[in-house]
């Protein structure tokens, strides 16, 4: 069912058009409130609320206020209301069971239970609310995702290991990490190259002397079966004579202020401009500038700034400037609160998003009205180029920035994190609620992007990190170095990412399903065992697939953990993708020890996982000779995929393995 609510932009984050339904929706009452309306739900005290994707705080979001609104925050707590991405779907389950989603590109603010424990409002301006109704949260999210569209899916090698580091400057640098993961033996098969290979910060530039042949440089890794993935960022440098500028001023493709002069921030190239990537014309035109990178053997890519993320508006910078300039002396308190506070306000202000301008098919709009839709463009500019470029390749891209409709094109990394425990456990919190929202190809910066990792952090981090998707060690210029060889414990840290390749049979097989059922990768327990009320209040826990439960460890110095079984599971405990013991647990609760050199997992009843042995990269990876681990009373089967890992998938590609007990 949809409604609509004054006169929404249109987001095409859906792929189907339902026609509006009459009169007000079912299951809330509505409010205004000023130009805004007010949703209103009374929640039952067992009601769990689920979804909106990239937040704060646990998998049930009843507790707090939210927003979806992008927004860059590298040093997160939960105390935050909104993150990188907005995606608006949450499901309501308990004594009723349904989905919401508002398809709304301005801000959206939720309070779950916050003001009062009892209510869930929804305010926002201009939007279309879908309505979902269904058997189970499954079957919810399915409708949901079908009215989406496809999750992308990337290619198989982008389910390697990767290493990444704001800070590695050079071919050398690189080659260096390379030549140490190799001297470990550790699996590897993506390096990053951030921003530093650009020349001054410039996208869709090399800086000549840092990488002087990137093509034969690129080719050079290609050879060792690693892929290289630059970063592209979303401002573009004010610069005579740098053709992306020049161009994009000339056909008038930058973000314009009231005066139709193009808007000028300040990023990581100082005074920038931003592509009108809502401009289907200007889209095209950004999308077409990765051919420069491409052309030079290019498979990947990293979009990132593009909530978009502000340091400042020139304007506003010039009035900063000019305050400071103006205070000779600080006499007291409030003279330094008024000079700091015109720096500190700088950053990502709102009186930024709402002086420059986009042209859109719909005509021109105010940046604040379709904040949301940022990213999610750039990305696509980006993917429907690809399209042009090789239609039979399908190519790496993520994006920090996000909302519903994005996903079609490209994942999401979850933005900067922080070296803590916390973020951990926040990485697995947020895995169901993205994937409701068709963002399959996703992860966190494993051992934190900000601050200082330890080897135990980075060590359990990656023992998530082998089930995720996204599997990167990304970390920040001036933080503790964190690539694995670092670290006293080698043989665990070669354990642990071979096991990544041994689980990829399944990991991949399993993505693909559920990218083609718009089936979740990720789900909380209660979605499998809905009767079962301890079930529902796990929140450290994940179903991976149809086959696995994980339980990681997210303390310090924990040896183990307390872990809930819902039913008769059977314990894998593996110190390599070859070495692993097995135990049968009943239904029940649990002290698991938990080595760190050890990652253990459950197997469900009547299921089975697929295991290859471990490999230095996805090229070397035999699925041929697999493994099956079991724990059947019946036959089972399961769709293994086998296909090249880069051409679009068919469901032909699919083999079903059928196995006894
Ligand atoms: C911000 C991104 O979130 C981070 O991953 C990256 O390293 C820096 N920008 C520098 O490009």
């Amino acid at each position: 069912m949809k409604y609509r609510f004054g006169e929404p932009f249109p987001t095409q984050s859906t792929v189907k058009d339902l026609p509006l339904s009459e009169g007000a929706p079912a299951h809330f009452s509505l409010e205004r409130k000023g130009d805004k309306i007010v949703l209103v739900y009374r929640m039952e005290e067992g009601d769990a609320i689920y979804g909106l994707g990239e937040q704060v705080r646990g998998i049930n979001k009843r507790g707090w206020r939210y927003e979806g609104w992008n927004l860059d925050d590298p040093i997160h707590h939960e105390g935050r209301t909104s993150l990188y991405g907005a995606h608006n779907f949450f499901l309501v389950c308990g004594r009723e069971c349904f989905g919401v989603f508002l398809d709304c590109a301005g801000r959206v603010e939720y309070d779950v239970g916050y003001t009062s424990p009892s209510l869930l409002t929804v305010e926002a301006q201009d939007f279309d609310l879908y309505l979902f109704e269904g058997e189970s949260p499954t079957e919810i999210v399915k409708e949901f995702r079908a009215l989406i569209g496809r999750s992308y899916i990337p290619p198989k090698w982008a389910f390697g290991y990767a290493q990444s580091r704001w800070g590695y400057k050079c071919e050398d640098d690189i080659r260096t990490v390379y030549e140490n993961y190799m001297r470990e033996g550790l699996p590897l098969d993506m390096l990053f190259l951030d921003i530093d290979y650009m020349e001054r910060y410039k996208d869709f530039t090399v800086d000549p002397t840092r990488f002087p042949d990137l093509k034969a440089f690129a080719e050079e890794m290609k050879e060792k079966h690693i892929h290289l993935v630059p970063i592209i960022d979303a401002a573009v440098k004010v610069e005579a004579g740098y053709p992306v500028y020049e161009e994009g001023v000339e056909k008038g493709y930058f973000c314009k202020d009231d005066r139709g002069e193009p808007y000028i921030v300040g990023v990581w190239p100082g005074n920038s401009v931003l592509p009108d990537v809502l401009n289907p014309e200007a889209r095209k035109w950004f999308g077409a500038q990765y051919k420069v990178l491409l052309d030079m053997g290019i498979e990947g890519f990293w979009n990132d700034m593009n909530e978009p993320a502000l340091f400042y508006g020139e304007k506003q910078l010039k009035k900063a400037l000019k305050i400071a300039s103006e205070t000779k002396e600080i006499g007291c308190l409030e003279d330094f609160e008024r000079v700091s506070h015109t720096f500190f306000g700088l950053q990502n202000n709102p009186e930024d998003y709402r002086a420059f301008y986009h042209e859109t098919e719909n005509g021109r709009i105010v940046h604040e009205a379709v904040h949301n839709l940022y990213g999610y463009n750039m990305t696509r500019a980006a993917a429907e180029y690809f399209r042009e470029y090789a239609p039979e390749k399908r190519f790496l891209l993520f994006s920090r920035s996000s909302c519903v409709g994005m996903h079609r094109y490209g994942g999401i990394w979850t933005g900067d994190n922080c070296s803590w425990w916390s973020h951990l456990l926040l990485n697995l919190q947020q895995l169901p609620g993205l994937n409701m929202c068709g963002f399959l190809y996703t992860g966190a910066d494993l051992g934190g992007f900000g601050g200082n990792t330890t080897e135990e952090l980075l060590l359990r981090w990656l023992a998530l990190g082998v089930f995720v998707p996204l599997m990167r060690n990304h970390s920040n210029l001036g933080s503790r170095p964190q690539e694995c060889y670092r670290f006293e414990k080698k043989e665990a840290f070669r354990n642990l990412l071979g096991v990544r390749y041994s689980l990829l049979p399944y990991l991949y097989s399993e993505y693909v399903r559920c990218a083609f059922e718009n089936d979740m990768l990720f789900k909380p327990l209660s979605f499998a065992y809905p009767s079962d009320e301890r079930a529902k209040t796990v929140e450290d826990q994940l179903l991976v697939g149809g086959s696995l439960m994980i339980a990681p460890v997210y303390t310090q110095n924990a040896k183990g953990r307390y872990v809930y079984l819902p039913e008769r599971m059977k314990l894998i405990r593996m110190r390599a993708g070859d070495k692993y013991t097995e135990e049968v647990y009943e239904k029940g609760e649990y002290y698991i020890s938990v080595p760190v050199e050890e990652i253990v997992f459950f197997l469900r009843f009547n299921r089975v996982l697929p295991l290859a042995k471990p490999a230095q990269n996805t090229a070397s990876l035999d699925e041929k000779d697999l493994t099956w681990l079991k724990f059947l009373e019946k036959p089972a089967e399961f769709a293994l995929l086998r296909d090249d890992g880069v051409t679009p998938i068919k469901k032909e590609n699919f083999e079903i393995i059928r196995l006894g007990p």
